[in-house]
């Protein structure tokens, strides 16, 4: 599933730029989100993917130029495009420190700004292709490219949902259902350990959503005091509490359209519970210290890495705001119950903090990925991150990320138990899951081996041709080219 590429444009107060717009959207089917100011455009980029910013300059202004080349440092893979009015010697020295990708000058023509756009995109993807090709060529020193190999170098092409990277069946079921989820209205609840892409799913299904004009919100529910947090939500009258000296609207009705994310659920107090289930019923917005009702329309996702229902069962939770607030219930798994993950995260780590450090990196080596895939990672993903920048700030320019910089603790690591050895890895966290996947690869491995000859195959396993047969079918599995 190819998508078409995301296109930010931050644009000056009063410019016009509907016709580029109906041509980028309309006519390439790029999503683009036009940005009101710098600001503006930092927040989105924390949120979605994005390839390609457009800003732009008036007479005298350097703004949008100041923008892109600090854009150029703190993502540097963003390619940019800038329109100017102005032409001549001196812009070509301004424009080198954005290292921009084409300047257009003012009055800007939509169809030439198409088509700049749609160049740069090729462009970029050739760029990957070429580099994802020649890694593979000089890891397999050339020679043995063709040949078989036993370690998995031919990685499937990661995935994306938004800023989330994935090949895991796991993640990747999650995150399907997380987009249709997206276009529905019903709250979402969000749970997994800690650093397992909590937040990051959250902004997902919010840009994903029909509500991704509107804000989104963020409010961290744990360690706040009761009064506090109702304030923040609900907003406040003026002399409600000491040290309320002005009316505050709170955080609903500031993100009304748009989406509120309720971080850490599980640590709000009964009475907050309860203003929360009838704010979730009603639509009801009651600010602190006034009897004026109020309504607002915005879409809760609430996140917890404390399982509510066994908060439920000890009567610390609300059953009936569980209920509701579980519209759409997702389990981020931990990374060890996918460690097919690891790889895709490490490499795309690696890239992100060596052009963050300005480090050329050729990559990560198969051992350190074959250390890391024995990692507990009680941080998850976020502890991976943290593994892989250490890693690169301790690297050398040209070489691959190898186990010398790996920090003690992950490279003592004992190998995981792998039953059957034999480069069988089970996949998945419950005994059945974990003896599933491997009866699928054992079965897999022996048609392979007998060219998908059945009748030899199922001698060689020990079973019947029908039971081969329903295992074929059941497992999905196919003949690979
Ligand atoms: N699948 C992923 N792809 C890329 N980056 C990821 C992924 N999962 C997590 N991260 C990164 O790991 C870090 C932790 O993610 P996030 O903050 O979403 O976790 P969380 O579940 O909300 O954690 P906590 O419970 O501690 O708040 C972030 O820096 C995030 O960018
Ligand atoms: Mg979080």
């Amino acid at each position: 599933m190819e998508e078409p590429g995301t296109v930010v444009i931050i644009a000056r107060p009063g410019s016009d730029w509907s016709s580029s717009l109906e041509v980028l959207s309309e006519r390439y089917a790029y999503r683009v989100v036009l940005a009101g100011s710098a600001a503006e455009a930092l927040t989105t980029l924390s949120s979605i993917h994005v390839d390609l910013a457009i800003a732009e300059d008036n007479e005298n202004e350097s703004g949008g130029l100041d923008f892109l080349a600090g854009l150029r440092v703190s993502h540097p893979d963003i390619i940019r495009v800038y329109v100017t009015p102005k032409s001549g010697s001196m812009l070509e020295q301004t424009l080198a420190k954005a290292a921009i990708f084409q300047f257009l000058l003012k009055p800007l023509d939509a169809a030439q700004l198409g088509l700049v756009v749609e160049r740069a995109l090729e462009t970029r993807e050739l760029a990957r292709r070429h580099r994802i090709l020649s890694r593979e060529f000089k890891i397999s020193g050339g020679a043995l490219m063709f040949a078989e190999r036993k370690t998995a170098l031919f990685r499937p092409e990661s995935q994306r949902f938004e800023k989330l990277v994935y090949v895991s069946e796991q993640m990747a079921e999650m995150c399907d259902l997380a987009r249709q989820a997206a276009q529905t209205e019903l709250p979402i609840l969000i749970q997994g350990e800690t650093g397992t892409g909590k937040e990051l799913l959250a902004r997902a299904i919010h840009y994903n959503s029909l509500r991704r004009g509107s804000p989104l919100l963020v409010q961290n529910c744990g360690g706040m005091p009761d009064e506090l947090l109702q304030s923040e939500l609900f907003g406040h009258k003026r002399g409600a509490f000491t040290g309320a000296i002005s009316d505050r609207l709170g955080l609903f009705r500031a993100a009304d359209g748009g989406t509120v994310f309720l971080d850490e659920i599980s640590e709000v107090s009964p009475s907050f519970q309860v203003s929360l289930l009838r704010f979730l019923q009603e639509g009801e917005v009651k600010p602190l210290g006034s009897d004026k009702v109020l309504h607002c329309d915005v879409r809760i996702i609430a996140a917890s890495n404390r399982p509510l229902k066994a908060l439920v069962e000890r009567r610390e939770f609300r059953q009936d705001l569980y209920f509701r607030l579980k519209g759409f219930e997702f389990e981020v798994p931990p990374l060890r119950a996918r460690p097919n993950d690891i790889a895709p995260l490490a490499e795309f780590f690696a890239a992100k903090h060596a052009d963050a450090l300005g480090r050329k990196i050729l990559g990560v080596s198969a051992s350190v990925i074959d250390k890391l895939s024995n990692g507990e990672f009680p941080g998850n993903v976020r502890e991976l991150e943290n593994e892989i920048r250490r890693m690169v700030a301790l690297a050398r320019d040209g070489e691959y990320l190898t186990t010398r910089n790996m920090s003690p603790a992950l490279l003592a690591a004992a190998p995981r138990e792998r039953p059957g050895a034999g480069g069988f890895q089970p996949e998945g966290v419950t005994l059945k899951d974990q003896v599933e996947s491997l009866e699928k690869q054992i079965v897999g491995r022996a048609l392979a081996r007998n060219h998908w000859n059945q009748s030899r195959a199922a001698t060689e396993l020990g079973l019947s041709r029908v039971g081969l047969a329903n295992k074929i079918k059941r497992y999905n599995l196919v003949p690979s080219g």
